[in-house]
């Protein structure tokens, strides 16, 4: 085992500070076991801990760092914004820098708002939903998440097409009942729901790509069906691209499908590190948000100068030719020897991926749609990995649910050296698990 005593004591400390030592619960390492690393720097695609550890990192920040750690061009801008100042509350060019880097790339999208993360946005986009149409009533999918807003945080009922519960306390019944919860992967229940709310529902949110709860790649048709059955009924479509905005392409799963939502949701890669989220759609839904529409929406630091510099850096990066061809390349070289290994071996492992996000199931099943086809007691595998991968030197998130990212800092080299590390890891999880 690598020493981890500097994190171990770092942790103990942040324990009297925040509930459960930690900013954000899936930190806190609770479903892996052990104490979190307390990261002290990154560069390219890796990572040092307060022991000194070295890690080649798969988790990547949670998704916004496609160019991997400390990037020369987003620490450039950053420097250049953070020399004139930090925050004025007023509009910046920066803003101006970002917006047109995406509408001008992004055939989606008219009218962007900058907010300062990815709940920001999803809450925003949904109150937009609920402003255009006048209804109150949203549907959202198990399995799918969209931030920590009330009316998001919401579980299904006790049968399809009834109004959901909620998943955290604090959150009000009543609340929750705006929200219906269905299955992914499930026409039937979008039929039945719109039918038997006719008229109610403001919006369908979907992660086109959900990659919250494994990766469970829906087929496109599903899409087009939700695409179809919105235009049909008068719902807005919200595509929560948090990640795989710019990440699957630089037009989201939106330019990959080819299927036009009505308004879309992103954060993680658009603020380059920094905390950025925004929402967008049409000039003429964009009208509703104030100060030009009625639908209110605001924040002291949005559009931050600095912020909006890392991000405009990194979007530009994305843009360069080839660049999501090489993501995708690598990640096949990730995944490919692994699966062929774990054929051999006899494992019950697939890997799961849409561009360079990826998933690692402990299962043989060829498609994972639904969360109700994730067996929740595979995660003992991923634990087991998860500790043998750390002392191999490689970093995964500290969840089996959750999915892990290649950047494009990542060699050809390190992703051969994760291989060789995941193979070992593999054995060591099927030989304890199984043995
Ligand atoms: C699809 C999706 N939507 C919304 C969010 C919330 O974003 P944030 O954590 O920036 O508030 C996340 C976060 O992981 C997400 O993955």
């Amino acid at each position: 085992m690598i020493d981890r005593s500097a994190s171990a004591e770092l942790f103990e400390t942040a324990k009297k500070y925040f509930p459960g030592g930690v900013n954000s619960p899936v930190r806190a390492f609770r479903s892996v076991g052990g104490t979190p690393l307390f990261i002290e720097k990154g560069d390219g695609a890796l990572i040092w801990d307060a022991d000194g550890n070295q890690f080649i990192d798969y988790c990547c920040s949670w998704g916004p760092l496609i160019l991997g750690h400390n990037h020369p061009s987003v620490r450039e801008n950053i420097h250049k914004a953070v020399d004139q100042g930090t925050s004025f509350g007023t509009p910046t060019r920066w803003e101006n820098v970002l917006a047109s880097t995406i509408l001008e790339n992004h055939s989606y999208l008219e009218r962007i708002r900058f907010v300062s993360s990815g709940t920001e946005a999803a809450m925003s986009a949904i109150r937009l939903a609920r402003g255009v149409t006048g209804r109150s009533k949203i549907i959202k999918f198990d399995g799918c998440y969209h931030g920590h807003v009330d009316a998001l945080l919401v579980k299904a009922g006790s049968g399809l097409a009834t109004l959901g519960t909620s998943s955290s306390a604090g959150v009000p019944e009543a609340y929750a009942k705006e929200t219906i919860v269905l299955p992914l992967n499930d026409r039937q229940a979008v039929e039945e729901a719109v039918k038997q709310y006719k008229d109610e529902i403001a919006c369908v949110a979907i992660e086109p790509i959900p990659a919250n709860n494994g990766l469970l790649i829906q087929d496109p048709e599903y899409l087009r069906f939700l695409r179809e059955i919105c235009t049909r009924e008068g719902i807005i479509l919200l595509f929560d691209e948090v990640i795989s905005g710019f990440r699957v392409g630089f037009e989201g799963a939106a330019g990959l499908y080819g299927i036009q939502p009505d308004v879309l949701a992103f954060g993680k890669i658009i603020g380059g590190g920094m905390p950025v989220g925004a929402y967008g759609s049409s000039a003429e839904i964009m009208n509703h948000i104030s100060p030009e529409g009625p639908v209110y929406q605001a924040g002291t630091l949005s559009g931050n100068p600095v912020a909006m510099a890392a991000g405009a850096a990194q979007l530009q990066q994305c843009l360069k030719p080839g660049f999501y061809e090489e993501l995708e390349r690598k990640t096949r070289n990730l995944i490919d020897p692994l699966m062929e290994y774990s054929q051999q071996n006899g494992y019950s492992f697939r890997m799961f991926n849409r561009g360079s996000v990826f998933w690692l199931a402990f299962s043989d099943k060829v498609a994972i749609r639904s969360s109700a086809e994730i067996d929740p007691d595979s995660m003992k595998y991923f634990a087991t990995l998860h500790s043998a991968l750390l002392d191999r030197g490689i970093y995964l998130g500290p969840s089996g649910y959750e999915v892990g990212f290649v950047s494009a800092a990542h060699t050809d080299e390190q992703i051969a050296q994760t291989v060789e590390a995941f193979k070992e890891a593999l054995d060591i999880a099927f030989s304890e698990q199984n043995g």
